[in-house]
């Protein structure tokens, strides 16, 4: 009963007591000089509708007991009957237990020990307005009337009204006619807040006769006592368990949650602390963006929170948490996952699983790349799925390797510090190194100053590259002529010193270095050449091919040092690098020309990026890679891997936390980090589906 309908049947009901007074009694006499009334009936009405319509409280009991007392006072002497003292004995009775018991009580009554329950409900019967001053009107109406008087029979027909139909109820019915949702309200209340766990999440004991029910995810409303403003906030319900029997709910509250109801009309005031449902909620993305909150152990770095939502999550997940006063936008990329029991009291338990995401920073759109936030979200902050960017712009410089899983964030790489501070691209075979590379290698040939080598023993490349048509840099007739000399040389060379052909020896060397040096004077030289596959010749022993290959990069090198290829940038592609410069515990004792070629390889490496020389090693482990090529690979893209070198190596180039997640990559997943990437964090990406050529057997040397 809201307090409008309240007032108009307290109007009501007085203005029936007077016409019924007068009838009986003919005047006007008994509002001033009858007991029945003034004591009787009038304090019945008025408190029971005005003060304590819903039930009597202790300090109400109190009150209704003073008032009582002081009107059994005024019954004159000749009146005062045994009648009369048992009244007044327990109006005593009342007033002072019911001040002991205020003064006890500081707990919710369902908390409070059993023998103060005990008094506390039974003063609240004797005490309520109803009973104690129904007494009152009956025994002052009897004595005044007589029990068979008509008198009395139209003032108890008029009690009984009041009593047993129960105006309240009447009128609620009526109430609902005017106001449907008033009533609602009322029957929505779900319990009380009992503890706040830091400024925004309430812990809430249920009523256990609370009529709507309650899920996760439901939406609350109430008004918190310690909040200076008295405003209404609304909350979501994370979670309901049960602790020592009774059942419990936890409740987030945020300024976006309030924003989801910021157009609904307020409604009437409710009590302080009291939790009621939300039933008609508006239309919400809200719940498909919320997935948890921030729990302990979190820190700049990593943040841990409880996951608790209706949206699926995964790894690399991009996650963002409003930080500090100023809720800055911090993102966070989920790295880990795990299940945990939390033991509440009396073995009471609860299944959590807790997330783990490593910090991107916040997202520059000018710059296009995320920046180190230098703080930690605060505990039970929430935690959204970050919602998308618009459209970035990129430079010619720059490359988009891909996005950051299930965003539009993209992953942006710039062109020639990849180039120039060599790539490392790394992962178990068949989660899309090659692919990515060729991708990364045409983006290269965009600019029109930089020429690919291509090292490939496997053969992949060159159909791939057919609509490129990659040049020779040696021509097929001198190829075959220099196998034959490398061929001859090795054989030479295994000969004892006296008996090898010095002079042979030396006009060979001259021959090949001035072959290599001319061919690829004319490969920098010849601008519609852009891009050539060094591929493994069809007859040959491996000591010959990895001399040829050694030659080249030297013959190369020097041409960078004395003609800085005459302004062009190169790129040598190794691919699958370890048959090209393998780690040296790998390497036999014999093999030297192996030995060699990792040695020059390595000067590059070492050098290269003075000259505008750089490298692409594609690997599968890097294991059995050299370190001494891998270290100064500035960038580092890591798809899937399994091992533990590589994770090891790989955990000093990311950090430990974005590492442990290699082996879960999925197909076409990455890890990108260093140098060359626009954002300095490691970030897991994912390439774009990418449509190579199909295999092309015959395509068109150009013959140089
Ligand atoms: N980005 C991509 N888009 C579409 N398909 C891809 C992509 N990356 C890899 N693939 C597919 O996966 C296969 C294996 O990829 P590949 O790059 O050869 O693996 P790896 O070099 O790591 O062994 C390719 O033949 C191709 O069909
Ligand atoms: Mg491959």
């Amino acid at each position: 009963m809201n307090r409008r309908t309240r007032l108009i049947f307290l109007g009501l009901s007085l203005i029936l007591l007077v016409i019924i007074g007068r009838s009986v009694q003919g005047n006007f006499s008994f509002l001033l000089n009858d007991f029945w009334f003034t004591s009787g009936f009038l304090l019945l009405i008025l408190l029971s509708l005005i003060d304590q319509p819903h039930f009597s409280k202790d300090s109400n009991v109190f009150i209704n007991a003073v008032t009582a007392a002081i009107s059994l006072l005024l019954v004159e002497q000749s009146d005062r009957t045994w009648m009369f003292w048992v009244f007044l004995g327990s109006t005593f009775y009342l007033a002072i237990s019911s001040y002991i018991l205020m003064w006890l009580r500081n707990q919710p009554l369902m908390n409070e020990r059993k023998w103060v329950q005990f008094f506390s409900r039974i003063n609240r019967q004797i005490g309520k307005p109803e009973t104690l001053f129904s007494a009152f009107f009956l025994w002052g109406a009897i004595k005044q009337f007589g029990l068979n008087s008509n008198e009395f029979n139209c003032l108890l027909l008029y009690w009984v009204i009041f009593m047993i139909l129960n105006l309240s109820s009447i009128a609620s019915i009526l109430n609902s006619l005017f106001e449907k949702k008033a009533i609602e309200k009322l029957d929505n209340s779900l319990g009380i807040i009992f503890g706040v766990q830091s400024k925004n999440t309430f812990l809430v004991k249920l009523f256990p006769d609370r009529k709507a029910s309650i899920n996760s995810f439901d939406f609350v409303e109430f008004t918190y006592s310690v909040d200076n403003a008295k405003t209404l906030r609304k909350g979501l319900v994370l979670d309901s368990y049960l602790l020592n029997q009774e059942q419990w709910i936890k409740v987030l509250t945020t300024p976006e949650i309030s924003k989801i109801f910021e157009d609904q009309p307020a409604y009437e005031k409710h009590s302080d602390d009291i939790v009621y449902k939300i039933k008609e909620i508006p239309d919400t993305k809200y719940l498909d963006s919320f997935i948890g909150i921030i729990t302990t152990k979190s820190n700049i770095g990593r943040i841990r929170f409880i996951y608790n939502s209706k949206t699926e999550i995964q790894e690399g997940q991009l996650l963002e948490v409003k930080v500090g006063e100023k809720q800055i936008n911090v993102y966070y990329q989920i790295v880990e996952g795990e299940t945990k029991i939390e033991t509440l009291e009396n073995k009471n338990e609860t299944g959590l699983i807790i997330g783990e995401a490593i910090q991107l920073g916040t997202w520059n759109h000018e710059k296009t790349r995320f920046e180190k936030y230098g703080w930690v979200p605060s505990i039970n902050s929430p935690v959204y799925v970050s919602a998308d960017i618009k459209d970035v712009e990129i430079t010619s410089k720059e490359f988009k390797i891909g996005k950051i899983p299930g965003t539009n964030f993209p992953v942006i790489i710039n062109k020639e510090l990849a180039l120039t501070h060599h790539t490392a691209v790394l992962g178990v075979t068949g989660t899309g190194k090659s692919v990515f590379s060729r991708n990364l290698i045409r983006e290269y040939l965009e600019d029109e100053n930089i020429k690919v080598i291509c090292i490939d023993f496997t053969g992949e490349y060159k159909g791939k590259f057919a609509d490129l048509s990659p040049a020779k840099i040696v021509s097929a007739e001198n190829d075959q002529k220099l196998y034959r000399m490398f061929d001859w040389v090795a054989s030479e060379l295994e000969k004892f010193g006296n008996q090898q052909d010095k002079v042979k020896l030396k006009k060979i060397d001259e021959f090949i270095r001035s072959t290599l040096k001319d061919s690829l004077t004319e490969f920098l030289k010849e601008p519609k050449a852009r891009l050539s596959v060094f591929e493994l010749p069809d007859v040959s022993n491996t000591a010959s091919i990895l001399e040829y290959t050694r030659q080249l990069f030297k013959a190369l090198f020097d041409l960078a040092k004395t003609e800085k290829c005459f302004g062009h940038k190169v790129c040598f592609v190794l691919e699958e690098a370890h048959t090209v410069i393998p780690e040296w515990n790998f390497v036999g004792i014999a093999d030297k020309s192996s030995q060699s070629l990792l040695n020059s390889i390595a000067q590059i490496a070492l050098q290269g990026r003075k000259y505008d020389v750089g490298l692409l090693v594609i690997a599968q482990r890097t294991a059995n890679v050299s370190k001494t090529v891998l270290t100064q690979c500035n960038t580092i893209i890591a798809f899937q891997e399994f091992d533990k070198t590589s994770s090891e190596f790989l955990s000093n180039y990311f950090g430990q936390g974005i590492a442990n997640t290699l082996p879960n990559l999925k197909f076409r997943q990455a890890i990108a980090a260093g140098k060359a990437l626009k954002s300095n964090v490691p970030m897991i990406f994912e390439v774009p589906e990418i449509i190579e050529l199909k295999e092309q057997e015959d395509y068109n040397d150009i013959p140089i």
